[in-house]
């Protein structure tokens, strides 16, 4: 029977969610051991369900089907609107394993010439050298350093909802000794972690951070992704600490963007709400908003922004206060634990690791949600 653990609270940090799962065999999972981890995912929103090695890709599939059975069978990267030439900065096109219908390989490095059926390929995930503003040196790197990739929520947003959940079984881990994850932002803030592992920052952490002058025009505002937002984002590049755009770069022009649709652009409500718990997210993913619609109140008349330096400034200024040590939580999995969010009520990010530590594999599904995040009142 499934056991729920939530992470112990780690002296001198504020990232208070996460949790364990023991007990379960996701091949074979009944109703009742089902509920308890869905539930699991909506209250702690990260958990980590230990000792899958032998997981199915085809169960691991079905299982992220069942928390969304009204959803279309497929990986949410793997909709019509994702080719190569709208997948952009969301980098090369996937590997999904034979016979799982929508479980792909993420990761970096060689897979062995035959992985679950897929042969001799290469992973490579999109790192910090090709987001961040100002990269580490390869002498930074040689000493240890490390950097989060970029803080995103996983979907396509354009033409398809964002995923609901997410998970990731660890098949392969790196190996090498710990590394310090550096900010590089003036701030001189560190990390030490392990490598391989993924970060996470909890949304509803954000918006209880904000003012209550913040907190109305987040309750009541909307936000719009570019069309083809992987492409749209242009030379701009992500922070060195991971999370929010750095000044400079430019976007591409509407018209020079491969072919796109007004029906698949939508406005997103700023602030997302638990389906299972009613909690509020500040959920709004920096590199591809093109518009705010910004309004107090219900009575008010949006304010349509499309400036883009007014869009980066004002998220930075909130975002600035969920970027440090200790509201971020890496939490440990090793080779055969499946990690699980909800990617609705957190972002999450990689973090490089030399490639000299060898290959990371993991089985990666998530698919576009059938329905649309609720906002927490008609905002759409
Ligand atoms: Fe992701």
């Amino acid at each position: 029977m499934a056991t729920v653990t939530p992470l112990p609270s780690v002296a001198g940090s504020n990232a208070k969610f996460g949790a364990t799962i023991t007990g379960v065999d996701l091949n074979h999972l009944s109703d009742a051991d089902f509920e308890t981890i869905r539930n699991a995912i909506y209250v702690h929103k990260v958990v980590v369900v230990k000792g899958q090695h032998d997981l199915v890709p085809a169960k691991q599939f079905d299982f992220v089907h069942r928390l969304d059975p009204a959803a279309d069978r497929v990986h949410g990267f793997d909709t019509e609107d994702v080719t190569d030439e709208t997948s952009g900065v969301l980098g090369p096109r996937f590997n999904v394993i034979p016979g799982s219908t929508g479980v792909t390989v993420v990761g970096q490095g060689y897979q062995g010439d035959d992985h679950y059926g897929l042969k001799g390929i290469t992973a490579k995930s999109t790192t910090h050298f090709d987001a961040h503003a100002e990269p580490l040196s390869p002498e930074d790197v040689a000493a240890g350093a490390t950097r989060f990739g970029a803080f995103h929520f996983d979907g396509v947003i354009y033409g398809a909802y964002p995923s609901r959940v997410t998970t990731l079984r660890c098949v392969r881990a790196p190996k090498g000794p710990d590394l310090t994850v550096r900010w590089d932002d003036g701030s001189g803030l560190t990390m030490k972690v392990k490598p391989g592992l993924t970060a996470f920052i909890d949304s509803a952490q954000v918006y209880s951070m904000l003012t209550d002058e913040e907190r109305k025009i987040a309750d009541h505002s909307r936000w719009e992704p570019a069309p083809q937002p992987y492409v749209w984002t242009g030379t701009r590049k992500i922070r060195n600490n991971g999370l929010g755009m750095a000044s400079g770069g430019e976007t591409v022009l509407l018209e020079k963007l491969p072919a796109w649709t007004p029906e698949k652009v939508y406005q997103f409500p700023m602030v997302w709400v638990n389906p299972v718990t009613g909690v509020r997210s500040f959920q709004v993913l920096p590199d591809v908003v093109r518009k705010f619609y910004l309004r107090k109140g219900a009575d008010e008349e949006e304010e349509v922004v499309e400036e883009g330096e007014r869009i980066r400034v004002f998220l930075n200024n909130i975002i600035d206060r969920i970027i440090k040590p200790e509201n971020i939580l890496v939490p440990m999995y090793e080779e055969g634990d499946v990690v699980m969010f909800n990617n609705w009520e957190v972002m999450h990010s990689s973090i490089d690791f030399p490639l000299t530590y060898g290959a990371r594999t993991m089985h990666q599904c998530h698919i576009p949600s059938s329905t649309f995040p609720a906002g927490p009142m008609s905002v759409q």
